[in-house]
């Protein structure tokens, strides 16, 4: 009871706090929302570089600072259950004008993303891509063009991008899912659900295929990190609190995040399964040719070429990153043939050495397993990964 007048207070109180902010800023829900639910309230939030920390919101067609000359990303977040806002959007919104001059409009639906019951979000999905449409459509009509238009959508977002893609019959640009949400999508049609005919090139990050999000392909090229279920760093018990259901899912955002800065690329490798991949079966980029692996994330468009002249029309990917920013690490396959059949014991030790001299070494047991994988990562952390035969 308590909690509830506590929440009545808080809404009397919203409701007379400065209709006219200065700077319109995310919606900030509580958890006293969620348990109520929400009806779907769509506030668009322009950045550019001339308003980078206060952010315009989009009424009609009369905006100061929309200029549809330029490309224009939107941002799309999913399901909240705790009402809060997406600690990432800032990060996102500055990395992105810090990298191109463009208009930045995050989507703010979190009136209506905010509840305690999942299908009741997803179920306003559709509602929010036709008020995209529409936004867009008058973008058009003022001169905007498609192809300068990319959808970053998370978990949920990345239906709502493919339900607006499809709208204009994937005339648009780009669409990055990131971990698209798997529950209630899984095993629909492409038409309920983000596919590669969404846009001229759909990239997707998979970081919680077993939990949150979705396995199967869904774009022209798919990035499964650490292989798409779980992430290093990630808690493995459910003693961590909510970490233990969203992180995972969250770090296909964060890896999103550091390509944005590039103080190191990801690359990733063309495989059919994660298995084979951490066996070193997986290592040529031919079918890349001649441009080096697909790097992850805001980038990985410089492969759209290649990806969209393909037969088949998707390409899975496999790598491993590390459990922090900047997630990057490097790989060696290590493979030892033994000539003498009959040596049977012993250990076997492995140094790497770079050329400022770092070191990392490893000893290596081998009875029982056939591969080794040694990992240097960039502070010369090393992590050893034996594979089982
Ligand atoms: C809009 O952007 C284009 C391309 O960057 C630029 O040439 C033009 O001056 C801009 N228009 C306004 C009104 O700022
Ligand atoms: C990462 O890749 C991009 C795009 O291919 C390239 O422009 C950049 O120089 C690369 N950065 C590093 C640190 O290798």
């Amino acid at each position: 009871m308590l909690r509830l007048c506590v929440v009545f207070i808080c809404l009397l109180y919203g409701v007379k706090t400065d209709p006219q902010e200065a700077c319109p800023a995310f919606t900030a829900l509580s958890f006293g929302n969620a348990l109520i639910g929400t009806d779907l309230k769509v506030k668009l939030l322009l950045y550019t570089r001339q308003n980078p920390t206060c952010a315009e919101e989009l009424h009609s067609r009369a905006s100061e600072y929309l200029n549809v000359t330029k490309k224009t990303t939107f941002i799309i977040h999913g399901y909240r259950l705790t009402g809060s806002a997406p600690v990432w959007i800032p990060d996102l919104v500055h990395l992105l004008l810090s990298v191109e001059d463009m208009n930045v409009i995050v989507v703010d639906w979190n009136h209506g993303a905010t509840t305690l019951i999942y299908s009741y979000a997803s179920r306003k999905c559709k509602r929010v891509a036709e008020i995209l449409k529409k936004l867009i459509d008058e973008m058009l009509i003022d001169g905007a063009s498609l192809d300068s238009i990319h959808m970053i959508g998370v978990s949920l977002g990345a239906h709502i991008s493919g339900f607006v893609g499809q709208m204009f019959d994937g005339t648009l640009g780009r669409i990055t899912g990131l971990d698209p949400a798997g529950p209630l999508y899984r095993g629909m049609a492409p038409s309920e659900r983000l596919d590669p005919t969404d846009a001229q090139f759909v990239d997707v990050i998979h970081s919680d295929t077993d939990g949150l999000g979705y396995g199967e392909a869904l774009g022209h090229i798919d990035f499964y990190p650490n292989g798409g279920t779980d992430q290093p760093g990630c808690p493995l018990t459910i003693f961590s609190g909510l970490q233990y259901f969203k992180c995972d899912h969250q770090r296909s955002v964060f890896l999103f995040l550091s390509s944005l800065t590039q103080s190191c690329n990801i690359t990733t490798y063309p495989c059919d399964s994660y298995r084979n991949y951490r066996n070193g079966k997986c290592t040529s980029c031919e079918s890349f040719w001649p441009k080096p692996c697909p790097i992850l994330g805001y980038y990985a468009y410089e492969w759209k070429s290649s990806l969209t002249q393909q037969s088949h029309p998707v390409t899975s990917m496999f790598f491993d990153t590390a459990d922090k920013e900047p997630f990057c690490i490097y790989h060696y396959l290590v493979d030892i043939v033994t000539w003498n059949k009959n040596t049977r014991r012993g250990t076997l030790s492995i140094m790497l050495a770079d050329e400022d001299g770092r070191k990392a070494e490893s000893k290596v047991n081998p009875p029982q397993l056939c591969r080794y994988d040694l990992v240097l990562t960039e502070n010369t952390q090393k992590t050893f990964k034996p594979i089982p035969c």
